[in-house]
């Protein structure tokens, strides 16, 4: 079963209501990272060139579900990014003033977080109905939030009028169902803080996949489950029974030599994980370990990264992220990478443009790697 794509739809003289991941950090007012803008802008200039009126939609953070306007979640500063890079004027409006303007919406406007709404989080259908009538067609190219099943992402597919995929939301599906249909020498490199919030992906990786590479805080933990002495390093303890699973299949790698220090401030020392003393923490992989795992990586077909594997955000211990970087960076198999962390460590590493396809999305890129159904995508499929 398929969903509709953008371009297989009739817009000239329609409304279309589109619903983008526009949830990016902004700092005193002013968008920090402009990835999920700038990744947006083909489906918006597409149906702003197909002559149809345009109304977006978007999430932005975490705020009450209240019905009441909430400043530090509102969506002007994006609206604003988004002006400057379409060249246009953008009004800002809430739900209640849309729906009076109805049939009078000139070229493009936007609606104000959708998650200001209540019964936006429990895909209430009243909400869902309300967002379907704003227009005639809806589009859902908010993949990264495609794995919430809320009332502008799943709900208003199921009683707009007509709904198909945008060109981002496409392309990401198409990008990372290659990586899970990979053939031979696919490996993953899964980094960050918590084992928690991966373990069904490192699961279904290290099925899926010949080789399950782990860093970080991940790593840490899989140490400690071995029975080793890891110091004050960051691990999960809830998760050590799981962690001493993992550790157990030949498929997951797990470095054997880290680079450890008293503080993050402080240069690391080199050292097997066998001689990590009581005040250390592990920050960062060897040099050591990352050589073992190079002829891997260059044999690779096919690369997933997610995660750090290292606290690559200070310099003294940013090496190891920043050389996987690179050798994912010019390995001639298909590179795949995603999550906030990942992107911004790539970014660092000077080697975003390099990985063939860079995910927009967090939560839903694991969960769709990991196999589990997306809502969003589930209920386009069913339209
Ligand atoms: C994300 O940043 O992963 C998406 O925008 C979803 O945000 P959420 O985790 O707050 O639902």
């Amino acid at each position: 079963m398929t969903y509709k794509r953008l371009k297989e739809m009739d817009l000239s003289g329609k409304s279309v209501l589109l619903r983008l991941d526009l949830n990016a950090p902004i700092q005193d007012g002013i968008v920090t990272n402009k990835e999920r803008l700038l990744r947006s802008l083909p489906t918006l200039d597409y149906i702003l060139e197909s002559g149809a009126s345009l109304i977006i939609m978007s999430h932005l953070g975490r705020p009450e579900e209240d019905n009441q306007f909430q400043k530090e979640f509102s969506l002007k500063p994006v609206v604003k990014e988004l002006e400057n890079l379409l060249s246009c004027s953008i009004p800002l409006y809430s739900l209640d003033e849309i729906e009076a303007k109805k049939n009078k919406i000139q070229t493009i406007i936007a609606l104000e977080n959708t998650r200001f709404y209540i019964g936006e989080k429990t895909n209430n259908s009243d909400l869902s109905r309300r967002f379907s009538n704003l227009a005639d067609i809806f589009v859902m190219d908010a993949f990264a939030t495609s794995h919430r099943a809320h009332a502008s992402t799943t709900g208003v597919i199921t009683f707009s009028q007509d709904a198909c995929a945008g060109l981002l939301l496409d392309e990401e599906l198409n990008a990372l169902t290659k990586v899970k249909q990979n053939g031979n020498n696919s490996i993953a490199i899964l980094g960050g803080s918590k084992i928690s919030t991966k373990l069904g992906l490192i699961d279904s990786l290290s099925e899926s996949m010949d080789k399950v590479i782990l860093g970080g805080g991940i790593a840490n933990t899989c140490i400690a489950a071995q029975g080793f002495n890891i110091g004050k390093s960051l691990i999960e303890e809830s998760m050590l029974k799981e962690a001493e699973q993992l550790s157990k299949n030949p498929k997951i790698i797990i470095p054997q030599t880290v680079i450890v220090s008293s503080s993050p401030d402080i240069p690391g020392r080199e050292t097997s994980i066998d001689k990590i003393s009581d005040e250390e923490s592990i920050f960062d992989i060897s040099p050591e370990a990352l050589l073992q795992i190079a002829d891997i990586i260059t044999q690779a077909k096919t690369i997933l990264w997610n995660g750090p594997i290292g606290f690559f955000e200070k310099d003294n211990f940013d090496k190891g992220t920043m050389k996987l970087a690179d050798m994912i960076a010019v390995s001639s198999g298909y590179t795949v990478a995603g999550g906030g962390d990942t992107i911004s460590a790539a970014n660092k590493a000077g080697v975003l443009d390099k990985i063939d396809y860079v995910s927009t999305a967090g939560g839903a890129f694991l969960e769709f790697i990991e196999g589990r159904t997306l809502p969003a995508i589930k209920a386009l499929k069913e339209k």
